[in-house]
Parts: C-alpha cells; structure tokens; sequence
C-alpha cells in the first residue's frame, strides 16, 4: 500500500517509453492511470467512423462531441470504448496513428476531452496521467510534473521494437513519421508540447524503464513527504 495521495503528470514525445513507465509508477504507487493519447485516438476513431474530412474543424469537433468516448483508469487494465465498441487495439493501428495529430490539433476537441481529463482526475486520490500537455494546461497544479525525453534514434528504435519491425528502411519511416507527428504537436497553436516551467526533464537515453520509474516514483514520494 502507498500512502501517495495526488497527482503526477508525464509528459513528452512517442517513444520515450512514457506509457509503460506511467502504468509502472502508477502500480508501485497505488494510483489510478489514465491515458489521455489514447482519449485522442478514440476520438480520432470517432472522426474517421463519421467519415468528416480531417480538415473540416467544426465536423472533426461535431463528430467528437456526438461520439459516447470511454477510458478506464486502472494501470492494469486497458479500456476504451467509443459508443459501446472497444477500440483498445483499433487506436493503435496505423489508420489512428496518422490521422490523429489533426485531430488532436482542433481546440473545440481539445475542450472537450481536457474537462473529462479533469473529471476523471477529480475522481482519483492518487492519479498518474500521461500525455504532451498535462503539466502545461490539464493540471498546472500537479503535485509532480515530469517531461520525459530520448534522443530521436533510440525512440525510433524503442517504437521499432514495440511494433516488432527489424527491416532498417521501415526502422526509418517510423522515424520520420515520429518527427513529423512530434513537430506538429510542437508547433500547433494550441496547447503544444513543451515541458512546464515547474517540471523535472528526465531524458532517458541512457536509462532504462526501471531506472526511469525508480525515479520517479522517489520524486513523487518526496514531494508529498516535503509537503506533509
Ligand atoms: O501518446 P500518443 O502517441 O498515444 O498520443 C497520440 C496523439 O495525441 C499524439 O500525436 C499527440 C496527441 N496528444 C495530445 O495532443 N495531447 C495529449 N495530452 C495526449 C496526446
């Protein structure tokens, strides 16, 4: 049992190792997880079933709003289901992947699944939450904000190993497009990726998960110690 009440955000770009390093520190913690890319990919899941164009920002919105979009905050379970179908394996996929940096990109969408962020962290003691802006604008207030940060060949090669691809010519389009998506979400007007002025910048290059969660999980128990 831990006695860690509050809320720890990690933020950063793909391949950094940030999810598994979330759902870690969220069981050594005791704490609720969530995952808010994933809220993205469902929503974007919701877009491309409406069939709206990427490009038209009231339609990828409208299609948003009307979708019933469910996550489960249990570290040890995945759930996420949009209008009662689970779409846990579907968000991965590359169809998702691709077509959720616009998605994600349309303030009105962003609106919405920040104020059910909030919710479902209203609703935890303890709450590990993992996206790009959760330091920045979800929770400014966070007991502990943590930016995690690879150099851009290993991440590649970490998604590479995620995805079980060894041909060196994919092992590069998966670089590219991590780039890519990754400077988009840098450089979109609203809420981009950067790390909060108050939060601790791991770079995990040269670490491995282990290490990662070990310290995190050491920060987040000292800053409620230093507080109580
Ligand atoms: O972490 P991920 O790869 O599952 O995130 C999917 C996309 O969602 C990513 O391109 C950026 C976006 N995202 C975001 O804009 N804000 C968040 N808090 C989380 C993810």
């Amino acid at each position: 049992m831990s006695d860690f009440r509050g809320q720890v955000t990690l933020d950063g770009p793909s391949g950094t190792g940030k999810s598994s390093v979330a759902r870690d520190v969220a069981r050594r913690l005791d704490a609720a997880y969530l995952d808010t890319g994933a809220m993205y990919r469902a929503a974007t899941v919701a877009v491309l079933d409406a069939g709206v164009g990427l490009d038209d920002k009231v339609a990828v919105a409208r299609a948003v709003a009307d979708a019933k979009i469910e996550i489960g905050t249990d570290a040890a379970t995945e759930v996420v289901t949009v209008d009662g179908v689970d779409v846990a394996e579907r968000i991965r996929g590359a169809e998702v992947t691709r077509a959720v940096s616009p998605v994600s990109a349309v303030p009105a969408v962003r609106r919405l699944l920040v104020a059910r962020q909030r919710e479902l962290v209203a609703e935890a003691d303890a709450v590990v939450v993992e996206g790009r802006d959760i330091g920045t604008v979800v929770l400014p207030d966070a007991t502990l904000k943590i930016y995690l940060t690879a150099a851009p060949e290993v991440r590649a090669r970490r998604r590479a190993g995620q995805l079980g691809v060894t041909d060196p010519g994919k092992i590069a389009a998966l670089a590219s497009d991590m780039r890519r998506r990754d400077e988009y979400d840098s450089r979109r007007a609203d809420s981009p990726l950067r790390p909060a002025a108050d939060a601790v910048v791991l770079d995990s290059t040269d670490l491995d998960r282990e290490a990662v969660v070990d310290r995190v999980v050491e920060l987040a128990r000292s800053t409620v110690a230093g507080r109580a």
